[in-house]
């Protein structure tokens, strides 16, 4: 760290006053924010951060799949910029710090600079990332991913929501669809400041988690088909209950993940039953499976084992159980020298810290395959996140964005 460098901190109220005013986008009567990804509350989000971005003087552009942009010019334009940020969609009944903290902080990044006349060797960008929660439109973290090369910007745009409204069509309603081609930006690294939504930096008194590595994912969509037929006449032996299936089918991956713990998770978070009705036995359901693990070989086990699983439930109650795997992530090694410039940053800043493996997917998951990467975590009360109960202190929030000025400076340089 330079000397001008190791004195600076971000206008921790002015961070913490931009984190309120745009959880008023979508906010919900619990105190949470509901701003799904292309919807019109991400629009208006969209157009605070934009204006924001320009008031701070950067040059803001959106690419195809609607990301934004924010750059800040360095000494040097030469070299591609070191990038941060995060994403501002949330989940139906998300909070106001996942995914924002890392955004906002990275505006806040580039406020405190303006203040202080600083100017890096390296330009820096910040970046808000389309499509983080993967609620709507599936997979999670889809515009890294197509980013990285991991799908077509073609086939991203042609994923469909519930209502069956396509990603491009969502992005022209809210007109985002922006002129840059996907990938076109370029960086030389990427650090994403993040809640960690999970208990352990609190449990352990923690101000900083340095994240060293990220769990991969595997994501299935299922279908069951059974027989519909009248509650009250069909002796039990002869039914084809999709639901009862279900029911098996999510303690099977309940047992499965738990054999793994606590190196795996597994969660079914979506169900639907096709025309519902009381004295109807249920004949079709839809159904998501979402399994982690920082372990490629349990993800490769855990993949065996629930196929195995649906096979037998599906011969056994003489029903069709399809299996689709939709999104396979491997698990993530973040840049080591990159971990390390996060480490360095909070010892000399003083915050307690320790290394941390991240249970959820970013979009610096992604980044890290094709770029240096790396994050920095900061408490969430009770672990609790995916939840509008979500909250942060202003203190911690305030210590991460520290941490993540100063790597940013430490990566980008200051120009003498
Ligand atoms: C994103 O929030 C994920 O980890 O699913
Ligand atoms: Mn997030
Ligand atoms: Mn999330």
């Amino acid at each position: 760290m330079t000397k001008i460098a190791s004195n600076l901190q971000i206008d921790s109220a002015r961070l913490w006053d931009s984190i309120h005013e745009t959880a008023k986008f979508g906010a919900t009567a619990k105190g949470g924010v509901r701003r799904l990804t292309l919807g019109p509350e991400d629009k208006q989000v969209r157009d605070w951060f934009r204006r924001a971005c320009e008031a701070a003087g950067l040059e803001v552009h959106v690419d195809a799949l609607g990301s934004m942009f924010g750059l800040r010019r360095g000494r040097d334009m030469s070299k591609p910029p070191v990038g941060l940020g995060s994403h501002l969609d949330t989940q139906p009944t998300g909070g106001k710090f996942d995914g924002v903290l890392g955004t906002l902080a990275a505006l806040e990044v580039v406020r405190t600079l303006n203040d202080a006349g600083i100017e890096t060797e390296t330009p820096i960008c910040i970046v808000n990332w389309t499509n983080e929660e993967g609620s709507r439109f599936a997979p999670a973290m889809m515009a890294s991913a197509a980013y990285v090369g991991d799908f077509t910007t073609a086939d991203i745009l042609s994923r469909k929501d519930t209502d069956g409204v396509t990603v491009a069509e969502a992005l022209d309603t809210i007109g985002y669809g922006g002129e840059s081609p996907v990938g076109t930006q370029k960086f030389s690294g990427f650090v994403e400041l993040h809640i960690e939504q999970g208990p352990i930096l609190e449990a352990e008194g923690k101000t900083i988690g340095v994240v060293d590595s990220g769990q991969g994912v595997l994501w299935y969509d299922g279908r069951i088909t059974g027989f519909e037929s009248h509650a009250g006449s069909t002796p039990m032996p002869l039914r084809r209950d999709a639901l009862a299936t279900l029911a098996e089918i999510v303690l099977a991956v309940e047992s499965i993940a738990s054999k793994q713990a606590p190196s795996a998770v597994g969660t079914i978070g979506e169900a639907a039953i096709a025309n519902p009705s009381r004295n109807v036995i249920p004949g079709e359901i839809v159904f998501t499976v979402d399994c982690r693990s920082a372990d490629a070989a349990i993800m490769d086990a855990i993949d065996k084992e629930l196929r195995a699983a649906a096979a037998a439930i599906s011969a056994r109650r003489k029903v069709e159980v399809a299996l689709d795997l939709v999104w396979r992530k491997a698990p993530t090694r973040f840049d080591p020298k990159l971990v390390d410039a996060v480490e360095h940053a909070a010892t000399a800043l003083g915050y307690s810290h320790r290394r941390i493996t991240s249970g959820a997917g970013h979009d610096a998951c992604n980044l890290n395959t094709v770029m240096p990467a790396a994050m920095v975590f900061v408490p969430c009360k009770d672990g609790v996140s995916h939840n509008e109960l979500e909250d942060a202190t202003q203190a911690d929030c305030t210590a991460g964005a520290n941490v993540l000025m100063h790597t940013v400076l430490a990566l980008a340089g200051v120009a003498s």
